[in-house]
């Protein structure tokens, strides 16, 4: 694996005069703000950013993790690095779900960052928002156009700002401006360091255009198709809500403090309105058994503490399903059944081919093979942020569906937002990537990542405990419909297509382990199955489980976000999603949490 070296701290705090950072509760000055802000991950850190812009409200933000500098923070900062800011690692939760049954009972593992930026701090940089369809059905169960794709369009747009690739490329044909910001807070990129089979997978757009298509931005709203993917890095360096939102707020201004290491443990009840009771308080403390503090937010409390976090906190408030509760030994104050009863996850299956022995792939540093080729990257990384430390793992992706006359599709239903969306994603690495396979010792490869983008398998999270330092039970439930297993197979035989056009003669050797039996001539649909079974993981995509609805009595937040059956709580983060985006889901919860921030300041009129 890589040899690490320590990299200056490139954002630390300086100069401001009354912002503070706290790291203990007992440091605080005061215990009540304007408001108060659970989580400072995408949705937290952007609502933060963009509510202190009014210097007449005081912000806090409460974040359980820890800051993303000093100790191992070069895994953050340094894009190639991010397979491992999240394994055994001060930045993750370290969470494994339940016995997965689809998976043959494996418990896999699940990470969330645990950290300053949260998950952005940690995840695998790629940007993109989904297709137009996710959005205009999210509207449409909210019951409110302000989620649609051409009116939350301009919020993706103030999100961002395209920066040129860190090699200087001239990236004008990798993507199109009309869809993009120029000036948002979050710099994004294509590929910094072009690899050895970028061209390859673009001649096979055009040898297999019927299938797999080139989209010259997928992130247009028209997602269908493959073409140059987008991350969240600018000068060779992950972007995350930490360092492109929470801390240039810290450091200009004296409105917002961050207080970090403490966990907010669950809501108070501060009075009511008739039968609605409100929630304007909050407790925090540092350790399971240790003191509590109570924190109060004159005008609301935002919840973002992410798609485990937030229904945690809710439950542990009595804000859930009673009965379930009760189980775990705690009172219902607030009946919101639906909270934590409606996880959507991307499950995510790697496949490897052997390639040619001359080939130029990135496997001398990925599997530790070359440790000179990696230090060499670092120390360049270091001096410029430039070379393959700069990017992430891969240059290209697609989105795809079945064909409209499959099988699968008839016989199972579609599971899709819209026909511009897609059902499964292909992602091609110059080296061996997987997220749960033992890496092998020496070898070339080229790897795919294949991922369901549009799953009907709807988990859970529930209480395990009523301590609030436990862990959740966290089941994603992974292939629980007959669709989504389906669409796997079908993904894994459309990679085994894509590397059969002409361009990949003499390339490809031969599949890589299991795979070689079951996409060889005598394998079957059910080899590849049992291939699934093994080796799916999780591409660490929780949404959905504090999910939006404009219906009376449905969801858990209403179209403005509030949480229902109560006042004084809105809930900005990934959970609130009806359904997961086709494609990862970061850009859109930027996006998502950009038009909460709106709608927070104009229902406070600032
Ligand atoms: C390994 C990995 C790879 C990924 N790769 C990609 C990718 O390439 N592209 C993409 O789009 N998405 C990716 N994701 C997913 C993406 O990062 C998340 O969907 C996104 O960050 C979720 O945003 P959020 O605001 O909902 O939650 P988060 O960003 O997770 O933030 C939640 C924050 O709340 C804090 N918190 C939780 N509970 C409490 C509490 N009780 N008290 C105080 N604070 C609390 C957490 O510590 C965290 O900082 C990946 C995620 C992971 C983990
Ligand atoms: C997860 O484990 C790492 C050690 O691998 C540790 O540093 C970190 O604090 C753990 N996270 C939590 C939330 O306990
Ligand atoms: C990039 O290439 C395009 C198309 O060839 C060209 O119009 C544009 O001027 C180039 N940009 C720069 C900065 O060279
Ligand atoms: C739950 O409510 C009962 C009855 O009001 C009370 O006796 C008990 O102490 C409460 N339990 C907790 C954990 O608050
Ligand atoms: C970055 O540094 C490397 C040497 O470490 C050099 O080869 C490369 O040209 C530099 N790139 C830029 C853009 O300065
Ligand atoms: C980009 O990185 C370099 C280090 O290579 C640093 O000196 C510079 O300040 C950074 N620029 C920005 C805009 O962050
Ligand atoms: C990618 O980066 C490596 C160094 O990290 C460098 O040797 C290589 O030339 C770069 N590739 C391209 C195409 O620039
Ligand atoms: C679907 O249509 C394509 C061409 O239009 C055809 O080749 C294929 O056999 C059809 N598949 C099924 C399952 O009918
Ligand atoms: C496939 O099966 C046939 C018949 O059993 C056998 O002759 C052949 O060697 C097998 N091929 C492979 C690649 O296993
Ligand atoms: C609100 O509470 C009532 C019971 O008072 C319950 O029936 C209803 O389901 C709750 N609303 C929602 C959105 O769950």
């Amino acid at each position: 694996m890589l040899r690490l070296i320590h990299v200056p701290a490139v954002f630390a705090l300086f100069g401001s005069t009354f912002a503070a950072f706290y790291t203990d509760p007992s440091q605080l000055k005061q215990t009540t703000y304007d408001f108060v802000i659970v989580g400072a991950g995408i949705g937290g850190g952007v609502v933060a950013a963009r509510l202190s812009e009014n210097p007449s409200v005081k912000v806090l933000v409460i974040e359980a993790g820890v800051d993303d500098t000093g100790y191992r923070s070069e895994q953050i900062q340094i894009p190639f690095m991010c397979g491992q800011a999240s394994v055994d690692s001060p930045f993750d939760w370290n969470y494994t779900t339940t016995p997965q049954k689809a998976l043959n009972n494996q418990a896999i593992g699940y990470a969330r960052g645990f950290v300053m930026g949260g998950s952005s701090s940690t995840n695998y940089l790629i940007w993109t928002r989904g297709s137009s369809d996710d959005f205009n059905r999210f509207a449409k169960v909210a019951g409110d156009n302000s989620y649609s794709w051409n009116s939350i369009l301009p919020y993706f747009k103030k999100s961002e700002r395209h920066v040129i690739p860190s090699d200087g490329r001239n990236d004008s044909a990798e993507y199109l401006p009309a869809f993009h910001g120029f000036s948002g807070p979050l710099a994004f990129s294509t590929t910094g360091n072009l690899s050895g089979i970028d061209d390859k997978i673009l001649a096979t757009t055009k040898e297999l255009s019927a299938e797999f298509p080139f989209n010259q931005d997928t992130n247009s709203g028209k997602l269908l198709g493959l073409g140059w993917q987008q991350d969240a890095i600018g000068n060779g360096t992950r972007q995350s809500s930490s360092s492109a939102y929470l801390k240039p707020a810290l450091n200009s201004r004296s409105n917002i403090d961050v207080l970090i290491h403490t966990r907010a443990t669950r809501l108070l009840k501060t009075g009511s309105t008739g039968s609605v009771p409100e929630f304007k308080s909050l407790e925090i403390a540092t350790t399971s058994t240790g003191p509590r503090t109570k924190i109060t937010a004159r005008k609301e409390i935002i919840l973002s503490a992410g798609a485990i976090g937030t229904p945690q906190i809710l439950m542990l408030s009595g804000i859930g399903n009673a009965a379930d509760l009760a189980k775990v030994g705690i009172n219902s104050t607030v009946s919101l059944p639906e909270v934590g009863t409606n996880l959507q996850d991307h499950p995510l299956t790697s496949t490897q081919w052997e390639v040619s022995p001359d080939a130029v792939t990135r496997d001398g540093i990925v599997l530790g093979t070359d440790p000179a080729a990696a230090q060499a990257a670092v120390e360049r990384w270091n001096t410029n942020r430039t070379g393959v430390m700069s990017t992430t793992l891969s240059n290209h992706m697609g989105f795809f569906r079945l064909p409209s006359n499959s099988s699968v599709l008839a016989k199972y239903g579609d599971g899709s937002s819209g026909p511009g969306s897609a059902h499964y994603e292909l992602a091609w690495v110059n080296n061996f990537m997987t997220i749960n396979q033992p890496f092998p010792t020496s070898g070339k490869y080229v790897a795919n990542i294949n991922v369901v983008v549009s799953p009907t398998s709807r988990g859970s999270v529930t209480l395990a405990s009523s301590d609030p330092f436990a862990a959740p039970l966290i089941d994603p439930n992974f292939y629980n419909t007959d669709l989504d297993l389906q669409v796997m197979l079908e993904s894994i035989k459309a990679s085994k297509r894509f590397i059969s056009a002409k361009v990949w003669d003499g390339y490809i050797v031969k599949p890589y382990g299991d795979l070689e039996q079951a996409l060889g001539p005598n394998g079957t649909d059910a080899d590849i199955i049992a291939y699934i079974r093994q080796w799916t993981g999780s591409i660490k995509h929780p949404m959905c489980t504090a999910p939006v609805n404009g219906a009376k009595g449905k969801g858990v937040v209403d179209a403005n976000l509030k949480v229902k059956n109560l006042t004084g709580v809105r809930i900005v983060d990934g959970s609130v999603f009806p359904y997961i985006p086709a494609a990862a889901p970061q850009a859109a919860i930027y996006g998502v949490s950009e038009l909460a921030a709106d709608k927070i300041k104009k229902s406070w009129g600032l």
